[in-house]
């Protein structure tokens, strides 16, 4: 109680100090509740985003391990499949670089948005494989691994027309 209070004041000085700083005009100071959900848009899937990022991570270094632990890698291809569904939920029109708020959307998925849907259905597809194959004990070591490349091919492929390059060190690109 009391940490989160000591929190608030330093997030409200931080605040105070950055409208002071001018250079950060593009941020909005008060956002409407319209616009806040939009903001929230942005949070939940950057954050879902990097969830996806770590269960690939794990699904990778499981197909090159000599043991693999094929519980973990069924459950981790699962979570995958469960994050493909609905991901066209995840970005609202207006969540777009023009609200303000840091994200890497590039315009083009709402200029495009026919595009956009295939790329995320073409994932959604990918996932489903990916989750039978991993969830498969009788699955080989070659099928397992094609298919953990399959499946980043297509975050690959949408990432490569729809989201701005990720700079090394570096959240996002400005
Ligand atoms: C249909 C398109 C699409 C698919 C499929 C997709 N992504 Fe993304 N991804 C995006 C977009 C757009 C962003 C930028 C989101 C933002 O910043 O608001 C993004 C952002 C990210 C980020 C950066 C998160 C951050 O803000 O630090 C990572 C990491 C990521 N994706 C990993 C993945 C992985 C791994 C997969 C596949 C398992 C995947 N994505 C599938 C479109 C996609």
């Amino acid at each position: 109680m009391h940490r989160r209070r000591r929190l608030g004041f330093v997030l409200v000085a931080a605040l105070t100090t950055c409208a002071a700083c001018g250079e950060h005009e593009s941020a909005p100071r008060t956002l409407t509740a319209e616009q806040q959900v939009l903001a929230d848009a942005i949070v939940s899937r950057r954050y879902k985003m990097k969830e996806l990022d770590v269960e690939l991570k794990n699904l990778r270094d499981g197909v090159s391990s000599e043991n693999p632990d094929r519980h973990a890698m069924a459950f981790g291809a699962k979570t995958v499949r469960s994050h493909s569904r609905g991901q066209l939920d995840w970005f609202p029109e207006g969540s777009g670089p023009e609200l303000g708020i840091e994200t890497l959307a590039k315009p083009e998925i709402w200029q495009n948005w026919a595009d956009f849907e295939a790329a995320a259905d073409d994932f959604e597809a990918v996932s489903d494989e990916l989750a039978t194959v991993m969830g498969d004990p009788d699955a080989t070591p070659a099928e397992r691994s094609a298919q953990v490349k399959a499946t980043m091919a297509s975050c690959n492929s949408c990432h490569a027309r729809f989201r701005k390059r990720v700079v090394p060190g570096k959240e996002v690109e400005r």
